[in-house]
């Protein structure tokens, strides 16, 4: 079964309070998910390989440590996912980024695919999905098997907030797969909507209602 990692970190839950602000507007609630991202993607990545290595300071030789496993790519969940990639790769600066376009019909919640392109090394590193919200599950579910069709064999999943029924849904799909997430909310509503979470995260970020 995969783990749920919740970061309690004072700075990403001082943020996520005013994430969550109804009266946050559009840009300074941009602004915080990239932050938020950025923090999440620290704790995140705290026990990748490193190899030491002897780096000459101008004064003597000073041992060293570099990240030496495997490369990594950042895959957002479109729309929403597209406002945490550039927290994820200012961290991971040599991080490749694949997009997968999916949303939600608003009847069905079922995920309908409309975009997918990868690196062309993607099978080669370890992928981080990531996106906003995990609510019912199904476009992280789906995302994570669209990856493992093309031969990813590495995967972590980042979520600012996540319902019980998502963490379900793809531990069940995916016990492979660890969650990362700043909140474990208490329930979905009958629309599919996080309870308390922060609403649309898509038109939150890009200001689309
Ligand atoms: C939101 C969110 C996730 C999805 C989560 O996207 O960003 O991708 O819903 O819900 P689920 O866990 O029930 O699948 P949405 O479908 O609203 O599309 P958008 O990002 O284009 O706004
Ligand atoms: N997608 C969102 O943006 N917010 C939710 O609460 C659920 C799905």
């Amino acid at each position: 079964m995969s783990k749920v990692h919740i970061f309690d970190h004072p700075l990403i839950q001082h943020k996520l309070s005013i994430l969550r602000d109804k009266n946050t507007g559009v840009k300074e609630f941009r602004e915080l998910v990239g932050e938020i991202a950025m923090l999440m993607c620290y704790e995140a990545t705290r026990n990748l390989a490193v190899e030491e290595v002897i780096v000459e300071t101008p004064v003597a030789p000073a041992r060293c440590y570099r990240l030496s496993g495997k490369k990594l790519a950042i895959v957002p969940i479109l729309r929403a996912g597209l406002g945490m990639v550039d927290g994820m790769v200012s961290m991971i600066p040599s991080a490749k980024v694949g997009h997968i376009g999916l949303y939600r019909d608003p009847k069905t919640l079922q995920p309908v695919k409309y975009y997918y392109k990868m690196p062309q090394d993607v099978t080669e590193r370890d992928v981080i999905v990531v996106d906003p919200m995990l609510a019912t599950g199904g476009s992280a579910v789906a995302a994570i098997d669209f990856l493992k069709q093309d031969g990813v064999k590495r995967i972590m999943l980042m979520n600012i907030i996540a319902a019980p029924e998502g963490v379900a849904a793809v531990q069940a799909a995916h016990p492979d797969v660890d969650i990362y997430v700043a909140a474990l909310d208490e329930k979905l509503n009958d629309h599919g909507y996080i309870i308390p979470g922060l609403g649309d995260a898509g038109d939150r970020i890009f200001g689309t209602k």
